[in-house]
């Protein structure tokens, strides 16, 4: 069988070992993971089984949809931007190019929030600030079934894939979404509404650390989801003093970190009012979670 491809390849096991060394080439680590599970979303089945069918014939329509998209993980572009997936707390979520790729770190505040309400049917009115493709909201409304939240983004089409998220999850009922612009001012745009939760993983990337990202994530993540300002804090400065016209009385605010931020944002929390301020570590050690109340 001949296409006009490099991975002009007749069989599965083929086609697996000519991503594999693309990939590898292109400098990914994973490139066997990469490969494995690329080969066996063009094919529909699963990684497994594109290992145990090395010998499985292939067509030139499938030889040449390989070829296309490990040519655009060559590219460095993120396998989830590709396959239009990521699985976050054992969830699936619709990704787009304007959705921030939901990080497994982050799984991080969605544990410290339901460890401080515990109660399974406690009823909160929930706002994610920066909500990208909703996976912290969602997740949080998938574990506490009577809470509501509201969603709210700058990108016009994030809030689009937050709504389908919500809808594929059977969350469409507890879930709503908005654009909104923090830096306007957000108590305008919710129509002066107030919340119990405040959940928020903002851009806290300093500008200047552009340089030292992986590809995928500097030529790929949408920048508004990354970059705060010159040392990246520039987002809190704007968020935390809004926070007390709309958080209810004794509200709980939860903020996503960058690594070396936490006394930064602690003290930011402390000038607004904020008291129990306290700090959660991710599975790396790194403090990821900082959260209060007023
Ligand atoms: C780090 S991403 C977090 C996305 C998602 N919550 C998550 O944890 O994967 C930050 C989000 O904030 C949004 N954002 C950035 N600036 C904003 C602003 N001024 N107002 C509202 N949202 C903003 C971005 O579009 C992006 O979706």
């Amino acid at each position: 069988m001949k296409v006009p491809f490099d991975l002009a390849t007749s069989t599965v096991g083929d086609a697996l070992a000519a991503a594999i060394q693309r990939l590898q080439a292109a400098g990914i680590d994973e490139a066997r993971l990469d490969a494995r599970l690329l080969v066996a979303y063009v094919l529909g089945c699963t990684p497994e089984q594109v290992f145990s069918h090395p010998e499985r014939q292939l067509d030139v329509n499938d030889c040449q949809k390989i070829d296309a998209i490990v040519t655009r993980r060559a590219k460095r572009q993120p396998l989830a931007q590709i396959t239009g997936h990521r699985e976050f707390w054992s969830l699936d979520f619709t990704i787009t190019e304007d959705t921030l790729i939901p990080r497994p770190d982050s799984e991080t505040l969605v544990e410290v929030v339901l460890d401080e309400y515990p109660e399974r049917n406690v009823r909160l009115e929930i706002l994610d600030m920066g909500t990208g493709s909703g996976c912290l909201l969602l997740a949080l409304l998938h574990e506490r079934p009577d809470c509501h939240g509201l969603g709210v983004d700058i990108s016009q089409g994030a809030v689009v894939t937050a709504k389908g998220n919500a809808e594929n999850l059977g969350l469409s009922k507890q879930a709503t979404f908005r654009t909104a612009d923090w830096e306007q001012g957000l108590a305008g745009s919710i129509e002066g509404r107030r919340f119990d939760v405040i959940i928020c993983n903002p851009p806290y990337i300093a500008d200047a650390d552009a340089k030292s990202l992986a590809p995928e994530v500097a030529e790929f993540d949408p920048p508004k989801a990354l970059f705060a300002g010159p040392d990246g804090l520039s987002a809190y400065r704007t968020i935390i003093p809004q926070l007390p016209e709309i958080l209810r009385p004794d509200g709980g605010v939860f903020f996503e970190i960058g690594q070396g931020q936490a006394d930064d944002v602690c003290g930011m929390m402390g000038e607004w009012g904020f008291r129990n301020i306290a700090k959660r570590k991710d599975l790396a050690g790194i403090e990821r979670c900082i959260f209060g109340r007023l």
